[in-house]
């Protein structure tokens, strides 16, 4: 597999954090640390800190996205947000089925599948996270149930919106726990990753595909694991919020 075929991504998810002035103040240290990146910086922020973000990185390389979004375009749905409702205000990414959306607020599979196809036909690109619970590694199950996790969010996706569609590898006993995947560890499931998509959509769809290591990712532990020849960048929760660590991650990132 080419990883120059594709670009890596360092995202940010600053999870439930930040009022809009610290957001802004995070935001514009970030900008100059980041601004000769090789690759592609985002910041995934809370929805309240949307229009702050946005606001603050024009002209900048730094693209937003939101945590989150509803798989309806709109309706009787309390405290939700519509992927139209993100696009309309400039947002570009959004993540979804983090695994903390998956443990606290019932996400399944088939709801992700939902979501994520809500998401490309409003225009969004999904940042699409995936991974293990301590107890399925130490099952072996790792392979099959991050397959069928990837398999289950893509159903109904087409070739042309697989573009739009990054994939997060996150196994779930290593974030915000300081236990990192080992680099040979995140490889090889992003390397299981790659395989699912190629055997859904072809060689060159597998080739292209950025897949993303999350999980305890730091501005020590970064290079290693973006130099493995399956990870293409990485899902930061933690380091997110320091822009010194955020910065040193994505400058790894930049060196590949
Ligand atoms: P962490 O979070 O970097 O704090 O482990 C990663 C994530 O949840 O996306």
């Amino acid at each position: 597999m080419n990883k120059a075929l594709r670009k890596a991504v360092i995202a940010g998810n600053w999870k439930m954090n930040k009022t809009r002035p610290e957001a802004k103040e995070l935001v514009e240290a970030i900008k100059p640390l980041v601004a000769d990146a090789g690759c592609e910086v985002v910041a995934c922020v809370p929805f309240t800190n949307l229009e702050t973000v946005l606001d603050a990185v024009k002209g900048s390389n730094i693209k937003v996205g939101a945590e989150n979004c509803h798989f309806e375009k709109s309706g009787a749905f309390t405290g939700e947000i519509s992927a139209d409702m993100l696009a309309e205000m400039g947002v570009e990414y959004v993540i979804i089925g983090h695994s903390e959306r998956r443990q606290y607020f019932g996400e399944t599979d088939e709801t992700v599948n939902k979501r994520t196809r809500a998401a490309l036909a409003a225009g969004l690109k999904v940042i699409l996270c995936v991974g293990e619970m301590l107890a399925d590694r130490e099952n072996g199950i790792t392979e099959e149930l991050v397959s069928l996790q990837t398999k289950i969010a893509l159903k109904g996706v087409t070739a042309e919106e697989l573009k739009n569609v990054i994939i997060a590898y996150e196994p779930v006993w290593a974030i915000g726990t300081g236990k990192t995947a080992t680099a040979e560890q995140a490889n090889e499931v992003c390397a299981v990753i790659r395989n699912v998509i190629g055997k859904l959509y072809g060689k060159e769809a597998a080739d292209g595909i950025t897949i993303q290591y999350g999980g305890s990712m730091n501005a020590k532990n970064a290079a290693e694991l973006v130099a493995q020849p399956d990870v293409d960048g990485g899902l930061i929760g933690g380091a997110s919020l320091k822009a010194p660590d955020f910065a040193a991650i994505v400058e790894a990132a930049t060196r590949g």
